[in-house]
Parts: C-alpha cells; structure tokens; sequence
C-alpha cells in the first residue's frame, strides 16, 4: 500500500519536474528578452523622443499644439486633418514634417531622411497609445 502511493507520487514528480523545467526554460528566455532586446527598443525609442523633444515639443508638447490648438497630434486629429492618413500614417507624417504645412516649418533641411523616419513612427506610435 505504502508502496503504491510512493509509486504514485514518483510518477507526479517526474511529470512535474518536466514542467517545472520547462517553466524554468520559459522564464530564463522571458527574462533573456528582457533583459537583451529591451535596452534596444528603448534606446531606439528615446532617440526618436531626442528628436521630438528637440525639434517638435515646442509647438506639440504632449502630443498637443500650442498654435492651432485642435490640430493635434493625438489620432483623432490626425484622422481628421492630417491629408492620407487613413491610406498611409506614417508616411502622411513623414510628408506634413519634410514640408510643413501653415505655421509648421518645413524639416527636411535640418533632419535627415532617417530622423525624420524615426520621428514620423514615434509620432504614430504615440498616437496609437493615446499620449
Ligand atoms: C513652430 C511650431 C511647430 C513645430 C516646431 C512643429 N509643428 Fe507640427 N504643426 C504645427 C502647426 C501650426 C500645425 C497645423 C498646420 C496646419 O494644418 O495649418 C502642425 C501640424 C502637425 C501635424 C498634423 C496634425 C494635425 O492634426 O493636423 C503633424 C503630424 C505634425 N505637425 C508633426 C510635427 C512634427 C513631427 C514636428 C517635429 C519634427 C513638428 N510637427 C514641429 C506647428 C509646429
């Protein structure tokens, strides 16, 4: 009797410490991720944030616009005033930046094709969060 359930009771922890292990596995690979790709995306995001801070922030801090105040940088606006937005975020962005539009100065003399890329998508992508 004593026996059986010690039979029992191996059999449990054979399964178990295979699951154990693999959920070990996971969490080392989880925590791997974390800890090596994160510092990339963030490193990638905060020169796209450099770049607004810069050369955006003063006119659309927090995602707003301190000249005309509903046109915004939060989705709404965008989808109501930015021209192909709805075709093509990013490169609707990218274009009103390389050109401006009214009181928006143009940029594509001060930052180049890449920045302007990069400032483009974290517009978007601060937009799709909601600022
Ligand atoms: C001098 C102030 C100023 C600066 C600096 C500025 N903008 Fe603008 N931005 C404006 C104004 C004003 C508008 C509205 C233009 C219009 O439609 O008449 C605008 C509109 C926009 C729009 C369209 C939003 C909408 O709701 O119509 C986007 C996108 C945008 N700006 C992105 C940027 C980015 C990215 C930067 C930095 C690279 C930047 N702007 C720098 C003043 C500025």
């Amino acid at each position: 009797m004593t026996g059986d359930v010690f039979h029992l009771l191996e059999a449990y922890c054979k399964e178990n410490s295979l699951k154990i292990f693999l959920f070990i596995l996971f969490l080392a690979i989880a925590l791997f991720s974390f800890i090596f790709i994160d510092p990339v995306l963030a490193a990638e995001t905060s020169k796209a944030a450099k770049i607004f801070n810069s050369n955006c922030a003063s006119c659309h801090i927090g995602g707003g616009n301190i000249l005309i105040s509903e046109k915004t940088l939060k989705k709404e606006a965008l989808q109501k005033y930015l021209e192909n937005y709805e075709l093509n975020s990013i490169a609707a962005i990218v274009h009103q930046v390389q050109n401006g539009k009214g009181a928006m100065p143009a940029f594509k003399s001060k930052l180049n094709e890449q920045e302007i890329n990069e400032v483009a998508a974290y517009v978007f992508q601060k937009a799709e969060q909601g600022w």
